[in-house]
């Protein structure tokens, strides 16, 4: 009997170790010692695409909206006026030209087009447009996201994407900003991370509509799923040429202690749900164990947001625990509390090559308010970019996020990620020495 339990033991024993030992080489966590790399040895494609990305709600200001509401009710601190973008946008696409760009991300916010169901304005759609004509006549292209957070109050109080009947109702918006925009812009993101979206908004309650509930996170995941499809198929075929993808949030998740089974159970089971879930939507046409309909290849570009690694312990964000960020010895942090980790960037960028499709980066950056570490931050994953294009990765641009300092969510205004600090009080403008350092190096790869 005792016989029995050491060999039975010791096989389980054996089984983990190669287990740990297969884990540990499938998916290593690289750390570089920076002060070998000479950052200034990069090479970009002569047609690669040089950008920055922003957000309706977290710049234009004078929204009413489902973060409104949610701002006022958590008695949080209120968007507001914003970067009052939606009156200055001219003077901030002059700063676009100024940085030497040619490319630039922005969204459109639905809640200006439909304030009330089925009351449509023309206004708003027609001042968009002007800013695509804008943009074009400045040589920068326009890229659209049609969701990125935010919708009208109306839409969140029927459930939002919570309830599958809903998504008529953001199919017909898309088309009807993809028929007013479409002879022009041709790169769209109908949606911009939806995992963060439904994480942040239904598990976590840091976002609207502050709900704590594994089943509803899981159902709004895949009715996002079903949306982007729907979406896609539609303006696919009214455009073909119509260049369609959504921009993913690829955090990595690495286990605190690379030795414990438990601690690579818990990443490995945020990896599957945080980044393998839309992975699988798009290569099998499945989510979690249900078939969406359209899904399958329903993607013309991948867009990857990439901000830092999640050293993930027994604790796993659940619908009672708050977010905890935890960093290596020799990591910085960011002023957003999690670390600087460049090196996976290179990761974010195989697992994104894994959908099969064209990479664009419609988003990297650093709040940074002192503006001590952007330069470092822009520059290491610049090199990490640049190396992974010279090894064959397909990315065609890089989007920094942002242009300007603006309403970082449930942060509010204390987080700062612009290249242009930004003055609440008179609204004013300034270029960050890492702006200057971004508008140099472009300036240099595009000139060679
Ligand atoms: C979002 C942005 C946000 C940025 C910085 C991304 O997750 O798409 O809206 O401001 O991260 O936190």
């Amino acid at each position: 009997m005792i016989e029995a339990v050491a060999t039975f033991s010791l096989a389980l024993l054996s089984v983990v170790l190669i287990w740990m030992i297969y884990l540990r080489r499938a998916h290593p966590e690289p750390h570089l010692d920076w002060g070998r790399q000479d950052l200034d040895s990069i090479k970009f494609p002569e047609n690669f695409h040089w950008g920055v990305a922003t957000a309706a709600h977290q710049v234009e200001g004078g929204l009413r909206n489902n973060w409104t509401a949610f701002e006022e009710s958590k008695d949080m601190e209120l968007s507001g006026d914003a970067c009052d973008h939606w009156r200055l946008w001219e003077q901030d696409f002059q700063m676009l030209s100024d940085l030497g760009l040619n490319t630039y991300r922005f969204s459109i916010e639905w809640s200006r087009l439909e304030p009330e169901e089925g009351a449509w304005e023309e206004g708003p759609l027609k001042e968009y447009s002007k800013m695509v004509d804008d943009l074009i006549s400045r040589g920068i292209r326009p890229m659209v996201t049609l969701h990125h957070f935010s919708h009208p109050h109306w839409w969140e109080d029927k459930g939002g994407f919570s309830n599958a009947e809903n998504i008529p109702d953001f199919v017909r918006y898309c088309d009807r900003v993809h028929a007013a925009l479409s002879d022009r812009v041709k790169v769209w993101c109908t949606i911009n991370e939806p995992v963060v979206f439904s994480s942040m908004g239904y598990a976590l309650g840091q976002f609207p509509p502050g709900k704590r509930s594994i089943t509803q996170t899981v159902l709004v995941m895949k009715n996002m799923m079903v949306a982007h499809s729907k979406v896609y198929n539609l303006l696919k075929s009214k455009d073909k040429d119509s260049s369609i993808g959504f921009a993913k949030n690829v955090t990595l998740f690495d286990p605190t202690n690379r030795w414990s089974p438990l601690d690579w159970a818990a990443s490995r089971l945020l990896d599957w749900i945080w980044n393998g879930a839309w992975q699988r939507a798009i290569q099998k046409g499945r989510m979690f164990g249900s078939n969406i309909d359209g899904a399958k290849s329903s993607l013309d570009f991948i867009g990857l947001n990439y901000y830092t690694h999640f050293v993930t312990g027994l604790f796993v964000p659940t619908a009672t625990s708050e977010l905890d960020f935890q960093k290596r010895d020799n990591e910085v942090e960011t002023d957003f509390g999690y670390p600087m980790y460049a090196e996976g960037f290179r990761r974010a960028i195989e697992y994104a090559s894994a959908f099969g499709v064209p990479i664009e980066v419609t988003e990297n950056g650093v709040a940074d308010a002192s503006d001590s570490l952007r330069p470092e931050h822009l520059k290491r994953h610049l090199w990490i970019l640049s190396e992974a294009i010279k090894d064959g990765y397909d990315v065609r641009s890089f989007h920094y996020w942002s242009l300007m300092d603006n309403f970082e969510w449930a942060e509010g205004y204390s987080m700062r990620f612009g290249l242009y600090e930004v003055n609440y009080e008179d609204q004013s403008r300034s270029l960050r020495q890492s702006g200057e350092i971004y508008r140099d190096l472009i300036k240099a790869q595009l000139k060679r």
